[in-house]
């Protein structure tokens, strides 16, 4: 059993999206000092890091994924004081912020990109990936992120820029060697500044060869991610989060190793790509297949042991809710959104709960394309209508797989706007919010929060959740997903009943203690060695038993 683990790995981390978390000044925009008001909330869930989402100056074209200043505060969201005393106050409740870093793009408002495109000499051109036309058209195919071309003509020069994302998020060029130390600069700024840490925004795209159609896991990336670690994360008791969407298991490895120098662990998507249709795009919906489910998480978990560290999470701004996903928001919405939450804190990585998840808020459905507001679901619109596909198709894979579905104002109370603001939200409240709401939550002990709020203990006070060996039971229906977790003389035994319906469950061990549970009348008496259990919907329990 490892003696001292760096304090990541026994952590449970809180992703904040500031615009809908909470607004201090009435404009319908959360902000920081909002954020500051509800540290006390957030102590009491009991979580030991805030990953905030970007906060820098930006237009906000991708909600600040397009940064225009690294490090200027976004007047939204507050001044640089308030930022500093942000950090400050978490500190001294256990808590520490870490950043969201965009080093793929910046928008096309910082200086750097202002620079660049006044002329082909400017000594900031390089900053950024150009190319000359071919035959009068983009250099090629290469597709964006968001839609359409990945290649934008500019005139004054005669040539074009690569934008993954938006055109107004032009790709940042990771060779030049004057760009990558002006960014870890910028880093260092923030270390300065007292965060815990950072999360590294689509890191596999830095090493991109566009001209080859290379853009995930480019030759030079990994050196790229050790530059760095050298320059400014090593010897810093820091968390660094890569989010990797095209990550294997060997990729995690190279990212993750202990021995690598690179990042603490990444964010990899695999378990969140089953329903979608093979080789097609996330809108493209395909029913959740359990069993594909579990084969994907058995593989991380037993490949990934003591090689190197994964999140684990269901949900992100980026993500549907989870409950509505994979869960049932109507009937068993309590109950399943307890069930995922039991399944994925039981693991080994590091637990990642997006605001408003550990009260099991939902999705929230739209009628007409006016009320999105995300770019790249009304890029999707706009195309897709185009293609010929129906208004009807298209706004079912948006209620589906849409990011505002996950980016509503966090619902604090049944008052006005859910306590959100006193003003109008800069996107409309989900209107269950009489009934799903904090306040509610913590009224209520056997409420989801709670739920949440003993997992996170548990993975603090219990070495075996961080360090135990994974073993999955395959003689189950496929609707029930259990499995061991064992550190030397300790043993758990997660079972979780991923259906609406009623499945059955050999036990065939010794039950010594019942850690946690769902349903709250279980009881141990119940659980004799042998018995068929007939568990009910979405019926979750976690027991030590007998090693
Ligand atoms: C991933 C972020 O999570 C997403 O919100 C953003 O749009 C893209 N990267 C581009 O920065």
């Amino acid at each position: 059993m490892e003696k001292t683990q760096p304090w990541w790995k026994t952590a449970v981390v809180y992703q904040i999206y500031p615009r809908s978390f909470q607004d201090s000044n009435g404009d319908g925009i959360g902000d920081i000092p909002g954020i500051i008001s509800r540290l006390d909330y957030l102590q009491f869930l009991g979580i030991q890091a805030i990953w905030l989402c970007p906060v820098y100056q930006s237009p906000n074209t991708d909600n600040g994924y397009d940064i225009s200043n690294y490090e200027a505060i976004l007047s939204d969201f507050g001044t640089m004081k308030d930022m500093e005393k942000l950090i400050r106050l978490a500190k001294q409740k256990g808590i520490r912020i870490i950043m969201d870093l965009v080093l793929n793009h910046t928008s096309d408002q910082h200086h750097w990109f202002v620079e660049a495109q006044k002329s082909k000499e400017n000594p900031y051109r390089d900053y950024y990936v150009w190319a000359d036309p071919i035959n009068n058209h983009a250099p090629n195919q290469l597709g964006s992120i968001f839609g359409g071309r990945a290649w934008k003509y500019d005139r004054i020069t005669n040539q074009y820029y690569l934008h993954l994302f938006s055109e107004q998020q032009p790709d940042l060029n990771w060779e030049n060697q004057k760009m990558r130390t002006k960014i870890y600069q910028m880093i260092n700024f923030w270390i300065q500044k007292g965060v815990g840490g950072f999360r590294l925004d689509v890191i596999d795209l830095i090493g991109k060869k566009p001209l080859k159609m290379i853009t995930g896991n480019g030759p030079k990336l990994h050196n790229y991610l050790k530059e760095m670690n050298r320059s400014v994360f090593a010897e810093k008791d820091l968390m660094t989060v890569g989010e990797a969407g095209s990550a294997t298991v060997e990729d995690a490895k190279k990212y993750s190793g202990p021995d690598r120098n690179e990042l603490s662990m990444v964010f990899q998507f695999e378990h969140l790509a089953i329903d979608q249709q093979l080789g097609k795009e996330k809108w493209d919906l395909a029913p959740l297949n359990l069993e594909k489910l579990k084969q994907v998480f058995v593989k991380w978990q037993v490949e990934l042991a003591g090689s190197g560290w994964n999140s684990l999470f269901w949900n992100n701004h980026d993500q549907p809710r989870i409950v509505s996903r994979w869960g049932n928001d109507k009937q068993y919405r309590v109950v399943s959104a307890k069930m995922l939450a039991i399944l994925l804190h039981m693991m080994q990585g590091t637990p990642y709960i997006y605001q408003g998840e550990e009260i099991g808020m939902t999705n929230r459905p739209i009628t007409d394309i006016s009320e999105a507001d995300d770019i790249e679901t009304i890029n999707m619109y706009q195309q897709r209508l185009n293609e010929g596909y129906s208004k009807q198709a298209i706004l079912a894979s948006i209620n589906a797989k849409g990011r505002d579905n996950a980016r509503t104002p966090i619902q604090w109370n049944d008052e006005l706007n859910a306590g959100f603001t006193t003003g109008k939200p800069w996107l409309a409240v989900n209107q269950n919010y009489q009934v799903i709401n904090i306040a509610a939550e913590l009224a209520n002990e056997n409420s989801i929060f709670y739920t949440y709020q003993k997992l996170i203990k548990l993975r603090k006070s219990n070495p075996i959740l961080s360090q135990g060996n994974f073993k999955l039971l395959e003689d189950t229906k496929t609707e029930v997903f259990a499995y061991y977790r064992q550190l030397e003389n300790a043993k758990w035994l997660v079972v979780c009943n991923f259906s609406d319906q009623i499945n059955e469950f050999n036990l065939t061990d010794d039950v010594e203690k019942v850690i946690i549970s769902d349903y709250s009348d279980l009881s141990l008496a119940e659980m004799g060695k042998n018995i068929s259990l007939q568990l009910r919907p979405y019926e979750a329990f976690v027991v030590a038993v007998k090693a």
